[in-house]
């Protein structure tokens, strides 16, 4: 590994160590009462997730040279809404998955109905945190907590990452043109990926053209990642995916190796890796927070899990 790339990667992971510590204590208070819904809801929340979504905000703040301790509270929301959105993606009437993060998956914990609540109860935690901070920031903040806020509102919402998911079930079984596959990813996947790196930008008070840098990259790399992620469920292993492996072909998803076959799969990987790269570079940020998500982009075109 370069120097460069060892700096890259050791930027990643100081920032998912601070993910991973202050989501330990994000949730609000639960009362006791309710306990299972918090255990249900920490059970998904700290399952070992590889952080991306919040790692991604934290850098796109860092590259407009914002504060990362004002962008925690953020970072942690959006990984709350990525975990609810896996809770409900893996129940029967949806993907019906039993195998989570290399563990069972929350319904087949808890049983179906507090799973469903569990990602309820994710979502409006998320928005409890990202509102709180921004009402203890105060007129301080001049509107950036509320882009912040929105862009993450948008994203993972009826125009984002819901219709996306909406598409995908429709799908199964069917075969889908080009573009319903490209829309199915952009929106499923990709929308809270933009939304993370753009709310980063927002909290940092990036200016217009920085934030179209940064968009362009968040949605390369927000298609290249589901790419990726339906190559690994038609090549990975089980063992190294930490979900059940070929459930894709399996169920007759919509995914880039069943319409354009695996080798323009990975083709077009390699092309929207190579166009994420090039779009951070091109924003001219801050240098290391731009060359940890050059290296970020790099690492997803070939990862494992
Ligand atoms: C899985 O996301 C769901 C998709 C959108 C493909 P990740 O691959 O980021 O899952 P975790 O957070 O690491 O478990
Ligand atoms: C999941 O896509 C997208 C969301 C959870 C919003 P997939 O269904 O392909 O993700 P995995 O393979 O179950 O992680
Ligand atoms: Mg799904
Ligand atoms: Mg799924
Ligand atoms: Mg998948």
């Amino acid at each position: 590994m370069s120097e460069r790339a060892e700096a890259a990667a050791a930027d990643f992971e100081r920032l998912k160590a601070l993910v991973d510590a202050h989501l330990e204590t994000a949730l609000p208070e639960i009362p006791k009462e309710a306990w299972t819904l918090e255990e249900a809801m920490r059970y998904s929340l700290l399952a070992p997730g590889k952080r991306l979504r919040p790692v991604l905000l934290l850098l796109a703040c860092e590259c407009c040279g914002g504060e990362t301790e004002e962008a925690l509270p953020y970072a942690c929301a959006v990984e709350m809404i990525h975990c609810y959105s896996l809770i409900h993606d893996d129940l029967p009437a949806m993907d019906d998955d039993d195998l989570r993060r290399g563990r069972p998956t929350s319904h087949r914990v808890f049983g179906e109905a507090t799973a469903i609540l569990a990602g309820d109860g994710l979502l409006s935690a998320a928005f409890e945190r990202m509102l709180g901070a921004g009402a203890a920031a105060g007129a301080q903040g001049a509107g950036r907590p509320m882009r912040a806020a929105y862009e993450i509102a948008a994203g993972c919402g009826c125009a984002g990452m819901i219709a996306g998911q909406i598409c995908d079930i429709e799908a199964e079984g069917l075969t889908v043109s080009a573009g319903r596959l490209d829309f199915i990813h952009a929106h499923k996947t990709g929308a809270l990926i933009r939304a993370a790196v753009r709310a980063g930008a927002q909290l940092a008070g990036a200016s217009e053209e920085m934030l179209a840098q940064l968009t362009a990259y968040a949605e390369a790399l927000g298609l290249a990642f589901q790419i990726a992620d339906d190559l690994l469920d038609a090549e990975g292993r089980t063992q190294d995916i930490g979900k059940t492996a070929g459930k894709d072909a399996a169920a007759g998803k919509a995914t880039w190796p069943a319409v354009h076959g695996t080798e323009a799969a990975r083709a077009r990987l390699s092309e929207l890796t190579a166009r994420a790269e090039k779009a951070v570079r091109e924003a001219g940020g801050e240098p290391a927070a731009t060359e940890a998500m050059a290296a970020l982009a790099r690492t997803l075109e070939t990862r494992k899990r």
